[in-house]
C-alpha cells in the first residue's frame, strides 16, 4: 500500500457504525489528506486503533471535517505549541502527533485529559506510534491553573493553538474559556468542538453546553475576532450546506496587539 492509496478509509464508506458517518455522505468517495499522507506504518497503526476502540471504545473523537481543519491550519503554518483539552482515545493526538513529526517540530502537542484510563489508553498509542518525542499525553483538570504551566513548561512557551474538546458542559466551558485565553500566546487561536444546538445536548448539567458559553463569552469579549460553523444544526440527519459536522465548529483569535 502507497501514501494515497485509494483503498484506505474509502474501506469505511459501507460501514455502519456512526463514527464513520463522514465517509457515508454523499461524494465523500475520496481519501482525505488527513489519512492518505501517512506512511504505510502509521496507516497500519491507525487502522490497528481503530480495529481496538471498535471492539472495546471508547469512542469519542472528531471527525473528518474537524481534523482537517487542524490540519490545514498546523501544516499550512507550521504551529508547533498545541494544547489539547481532552484527548479520549486519541484520535486527534495520534495524527496531530504524525504532523508534526513530518514537520519536525518536537514537544508540540500537549494532550491532557482528567481520566486516568484515556491517558492510559492514549499513552500505549502514542507510543506504538512512534511519537513521544512529538507528543504528551497529561494527567490533569483542564480548569486546573497547574495544567496551563505544565503545557507552557512542555511546549517552551504560550501554547499557538488550543483546541477545547472537552467536558461539554456549559459552566465548565465557560471557566476553560477564560483561563485558555489567557493563556494562548497574542495571535493565538483557540479552536472548540461542538458548539452547535444539537451538540448542547453533550451537556449532561442541561445549561446549554459548548454553545453557550461560547455565546456568552464572545458577548463579553468584543476584542477578539470569533466564528462559528453549523452553531445552528440540530441534528445530524439534517442539511449541512457547507461545514459538514453538525457539532460544529468555534474560533477565537486573540489579538496580537493590544
Ligand atoms: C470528546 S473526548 C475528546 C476527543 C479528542 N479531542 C479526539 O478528537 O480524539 C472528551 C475527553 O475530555 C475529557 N475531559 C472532560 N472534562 C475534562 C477536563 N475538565 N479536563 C481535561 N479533560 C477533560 C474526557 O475524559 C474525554 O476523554
Amino acid at each position: 500500500m502507497t501514501p494515497g492509496d485509494s483503498s484506505r478509509s474509502r474501506g469505511w464508506k459501507d460501514n455502519p457504525h456512526p463514527r464513520y458517518w463522514w465517509h457515508r455522505l454523499p461524494g465523500t468517495d475520496y481519501v482525505p489528506p488527513v489519512y492518505s499522507d501517512l506512511s504505510d506504518a502509521e496507516w497500519a497503526v491507525l487502522r490497528e486503533w481503530y480495529a481496538e476502540t471498535d471492539r472495546s471504545g471508547p469512542i469519542g473523537e472528531c471527525a473528518v471535517p474537524l481534523i482537517s481543519l487542524l490540519h490545514g491550519l498546523v501544516m499550512g503554518n507550521r504551529i508547533s505549541r498545541i494544547a489539547q483539552l481532552g484527548t479520549c482515545a486519541g484520535y486527534s493526538a495520534l495524527l496531530l502527533g504524525w504532523m508534526l513529526r513530518r514537520m519536525n517540530t518536537p514537544h508540540a502537542l500537549f494532550a491532557l485529559d482528567l481520566d486516568p484510563a484515556m491517558c492510559e489508553l492514549s499513552r500505549r498509542w502514542i507510543i506504538r506510534a512512534g511519537l513521544q518525542d512529538f507528543v504528551e499525553v497529561a494527567e490533569g483538570s483542564s480548569l486546573d491553573d497547574r495544567s496551563i504551566m505544565s503545557a507552557r513548561k512542555y511546549l517552551n512557551g504560550n501554547p499557538e493553538l488550543v483546541i477545547l474538546d472537552s467536558s461539554h458542559e456549559y459552566q465548565s466551558t465557560l471557566a476553560e474559556l477564560d483561563l485558555w485565553y489567557g493563556a494562548v500566546a497574542p495571535g493565538g487561536l483557540l479552536v472548540l468542538h461542538d458548539v452547535s444546538e444539537f451538540a448542547a445536548e453533550f451537556d449532561v448539567t442541561r445549561e446549554g453546553g459548548v454553545r453557550r458559553a461560547f455565546a456568552e463569552w464572545r458577548k463579553i469579549h468584543p476584542e477578539a475576532e470569533t466564528l462559528s460553523l453549523n452553531s445552528d444544526s440540530r441534528s445530524m440527519e439534517a442539511a449541512r450546506p457547507l461545514y459538514k459536522d453538525a457539532c460544529g465548529v468555534g474560533l477565537i483569535h486573540k489579538p496580537q496587539y493590544g
